[in-house]
């Protein structure tokens, strides 16, 4: 269904995201059909010269969004008879993000093309600058929103809004009261582009379309939890951001919560945002607070050395983080971390969910593993002391999106020997499409208001909330981040976090297939 006509806006319009992502995503949803033939795009940036001097304006931003398509959209070539209709409907203006006047001049552009290209007073403003901007442009934007008295016969103005949303607790508390005073929570839509990949929207039809997961889904009957979200790119390019940040901030506050939050949340009453919501909240409310003496077991932080990782199947060397242009000196940002938490409720009581992310990993991979108990042996342990695998329940996000189910089966032959085979699902093969990008689905949500896949103002702060203490320990700690080679999997102490409990983490590329199991008949 194409959304209703509509301005969108990009605060940040120069930036990475909104070239690599944004535009390519409003192209595709253009060619999908998805968007109205009256939106126009307004990007909106601090620049009023390229780096080369070329000033910057409508024409020269329509020959940049040219650029990006061509680089980075889904379907290429580019198609030219629809880039001619689009590119009429692109605008640039250069302001300071909190300027009252540049505001000013960008309301009276969206009022005239509200009569010029009939966008009907609908806003879509997308906001993808650097955190510092933010609470500038909410403000500027807040006080022509309430000016106008929230959404009226005039249109809707709805705010996007790119993480990180706050540094901790305090900051996203902050951030809310800034929004909230001139914002509804019905027009904020904070986004994490996770929520718009398909695996993440497959998980609750997954488990909740299908009656053989539910009866299985707990402590009873899954031993542990398994989330990796491995990169194998360094941070030396994003210094300034990551220096600031690091992997917990990065990676776990947001999108890997929000993968855990998916496995591990109680059915909700209904599909909607509300309900989906309320329960993803209830998962981090449940999180069991990690003990002072528990922090340097519980939580694991690395540090990639000097070495060389893969960039596009190319080796590149990298100094090691500290030595990045933008690194503080002696900076323990962590650009990789292990944690194990418990979610103290009646479905997962003592099940424990390892999680663990990083830069400069042997592997690019978002997966979640759910590993259940092992059979009761009594069958085969009389023939073999070796123990029967138990299963696994893969869930992978990223690359070659699916689910793998792995299950122990006879070898063919005259003895019963048994070994761990997997059974296949791949969108690609099941569905015969490649899934959409994230962002144009996320885009298209806030279009038509569906706010189901983007972030509750209380949800940031619930999870923000689990995030705080491992972060003061840290900030406390004396003790820097272990270091990793490059092309790894990370620091040593992140595979005795889990080899401690008896357990493994499974995607480690440098394990062996899984042998074959040889029972005497
Ligand atoms: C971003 C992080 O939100 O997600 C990056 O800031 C990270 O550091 C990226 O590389 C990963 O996204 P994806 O979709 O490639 O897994």
């Amino acid at each position: 269904m194409p959304a209703a006509q509509c301005a969108v806006v990009i605060f940040g319009a120069s930036g990475d995201l909104s070239q690599l992502k944004l535009v390519p995503a409003i192209y595709e949803l253009m060619r999908e059909g998805l968007l109205s033939d009256r939106a126009v795009l307004v990007g909106y940036a601090r620049s009023s010269t390229k780096k080369d001097g070329t000033p910057l304006n409508d024409q020269t931003y329509r020959n940049d969004c040219y650029e990006a398509i061509k680089k980075n959209a889904r379907h290429k070539p580019i198609d030219e008879t629809l880039w001619k209709k689009m590119q009429e409907n692109i605008f640039y203006v250069s302001g300071a993000y909190d300027g009252a006047d540049d505001h000013a001049r960008l309301a009276s552009l969206l009022s005239r093309l509200d009569k010029t290209h009939d966008t009907g007073g609908n806003r879509l403003f997308y906001i993808s600058t650097p955190p510092d901007a933010f609470e500038g442009i909410i403000t500027r934007l807040g006080e022509r929103v309430k000016a106008k008295g929230g959404d009226g016969p005039g249109g809707w103005q709805r705010l996007i809004i790119e993480k990180p949303f706050g540094r901790d607790l305090a900051s996203a508390l902050h951030l809310n009261d800034v929004l909230h005073q001139n914002w509804e929570e019905k027009n904020i839509f904070r986004i994490d582009h996770y929520l718009g990949k398909e695996a993440l929207q497959n998980m609750m039809v997954m488990r909740f379309a299908n009656s053989i997961f539910e009866p299985i889904w707990n402590y009873k009957y899954i031993d542990h939890v398994q989330i990796t979200v491995s990169e194998t790119l360094s941070s030396d390019d994003r210094a300034g951001y990551y220096d600031k940040s690091g992997a917990m901030r990065d990676m776990i506050q947001n999108h890997i919560f929000q993968l855990m939050a998916l496995v591990a949340m109680e059915p909700p009453v209904a599909l909607d945002a509300t309900s989906i919501r309320d329960e993803k909240v209830k998962v981090y409310r449940s999180i069991r607070p990690i003990r002072p003496e528990q922090f340097d077991a519980f939580c694991i932080r690395g540090q990639y050395g000097a070495g060389e990782y893969l960039n596009k199947d190319k080796k590149v060397p990298t100094g090691g983080y500290t030595k990045a242009k933008g690194v503080a000196p002696g900076s323990m940002t962590e650009t990789f971390a292990a944690i194990k938490l418990y979610i103290d409720n009646w479905r997962w009581s003592g099940t424990p969910f390892y999680i663990r992310t990083g830069k400069c990993l042997a592997r690019k991979l978002s997966e979640v593993t759910v590993r259940f108990r092992s059979p009761p042996l009594t069958l085969f342990q009389k023939q073999t002391s070796a123990a029967v695998y138990p299963n696994d329940l893969i869930i992978r996000v990223q690359p070659e999106e699916g689910i793998s189910w792995r299950l122990n089966a006879k070898v063919p032959g005259g003895q019963l020997n048994i070994k761990s085979v997997a059974l296949e699902f791949l969108y690609k093969t099941a569905f015969h499409v490649e899934p959409p990008e994230a962002y144009e689905r996320l885009i298209h949500d806030a279009m038509v208001g569906d706010q189901t896949l983007f972030i509750r103002g209380d949800e940031a702060e619930a999870a923000w909330q689990v995030i705080d203490p491992i972060e003061s320990y840290w900030a406390r700690s004396k003790t820097p981040p272990q270091e990793y080679k490059p092309g790894t999997w990370g620091p040593q102490k992140a595979m005795d976090l889990i080899e401690k409990d008896g357990r493994r983490w499974i995607q480690n590329e440098d394990d062996e297939a899984e042998p074959i199991i040889a029972c005497s008949l």
